[in-house]
């Protein structure tokens, strides 16, 4: 295995791991069942192969998966890694989203039970999962300034808001970077949203490499009813995934000749776009962080780039990245 190379968060931000390791489905209910201890083993071992960027929510798992860190982290020195946490997104106790809360007094809420979770004295990267339409962005990003002067905070992020969002935000306070959705199957932010982040030294960490898992070309049982993409994401629902598996195929065999997964040829891909991206991908499990870490050591040339995007496209891609109600909450679907 290839090691670990590090990239700068946007023009004034940490420095990371060029791969980040997201969170979200080692907690219960997000993609069906979640194995605990596997999951810290998965946390545990992706730092030790160098691995540095570490993502999660409040929300995801309703707290659970901040605690699930803690845990992975007992004995790791904080300093060795970067905790990007997203706060805003309102639950009942049902689980179910009730929109976004971006006032300050809000943000400092949320960001006193996270430090409490996660039994830390600060935050690497805070960020509001969504745009809270309420609430002008500059006094969101305000009261995360007033944290970072406080030293429970170091960075600024944001989350799948569009251009205009992102000028006002840095504008007001420097952002390091946005999180966003990038792949093969969504590249919806090479419009405006991208040449805005370079235009002002931001970085991107990019979820949703593998579309949630498709592009590995394995699905979770269709019967799972906590799982969110068999309850909801309309790229898994009869009648598209047919279509996507076939695009998922058609990248199995452009892999095949190079000894590559579809899973580490659509990361390669996104790695290749550009230093200023950094993935961060949804390993729960070792053998899937096996695979992603495989995928560094993947070279693609301009040839093999061109195949692959013809073989996965958007314009092939049956259906969007999120369902309706979860688009129009969007910010950077509105205004990209
Ligand atoms: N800012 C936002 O709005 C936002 C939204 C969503 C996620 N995120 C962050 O991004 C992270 C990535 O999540 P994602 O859902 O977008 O992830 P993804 O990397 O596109 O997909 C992850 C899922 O793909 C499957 N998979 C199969 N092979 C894999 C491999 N080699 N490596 C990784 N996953 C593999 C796994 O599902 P199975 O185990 O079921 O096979 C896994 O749960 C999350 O953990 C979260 O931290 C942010």
């Amino acid at each position: 295995m290839e090691e670990m190379q590090t990239a700068q968060l946007g023009r004034n931000g940490p420095t990371v791991s060029v791969l980040g390791l997201g969170c979200m489905g080692m907690s219960p209910g997000v993609y069906g069942p979640a194995d605990e201890a596997e999951g810290i083993a998965t946390i545990r071992a992706a730092i030790e192969a160098g691995v540095t960027l570490i993502d999660t929510g409040d929300f995801y798992g309703m707290g659970h998966n901040e605690m699930l860190i803690r845990r992975a982290l007992e004995g790791v020195p904080r300093s060795k890694v970067v905790i990007s946490v997203k706060f805003g997104a309102l639950r009942d106790p049902r689980g179910v989203f009730g929109g976004n809360d971006g006032r300050p007094q809000a943000v400092k809420n949320f960001l006193a039970y996270s430090l409490r979770r996660l039994g830390t004295d600060y935050i690497d990267i805070y960020r509001p999962a969504r745009l809270d339409p309420a609430v002008p962005i500059e006094d969101t990003v305000g009261a995360i300034a007033d944290m970072q002067r406080a030293g429970y905070v170091r960075y600024i992020g944001l989350s799948e808001v569009g251009a205009e969002t992102i000028r006002r935000a840095h504008r007001a306070h420097p952002i390091c970077d946005l999180q966003i959705e990038y792949s093969l199957m969504s590249r919806g932010i090479e419009a405006k949203i991208l040449p805005t982040t370079r235009e002002l030294g931001i970085g991107i960490t990019a979820y949703g490499t593998l579309s949630r898992g498709l592009l590995s070309g394995r699905l979770p049982p269709p019967d799972r009813k906590d799982d969110l993409r068999i309850v909801r994401m309309p790229r898994y629902q009869r009648g598209n995934v047919e279509r996507n598996m076939q695009l998922v195929e058609a990248l199995r065999q452009i892999g095949q000749e190079k000894g590559a997964s579809p899973a580490q040829l659509a990361i390669a891909w996104v790695r290749s776009r550009g230093t200023d991206i950094v993935p961060i991908l949804g390993a729960r499990r070792r053998a899937q962080l096996d695979e992603t870490l495989g995928a560094l050591a993947i070279r693609l040339d301009a040839a093999d780039i061109a195949r692959i995007e013809a073989a996965v496209r958007p314009d092939l891609t049956a259906g969007t990245r999120y369902d309706a109600p979860q688009m129009a909450h969007l910010d950077s679907e509105a205004h990209g």
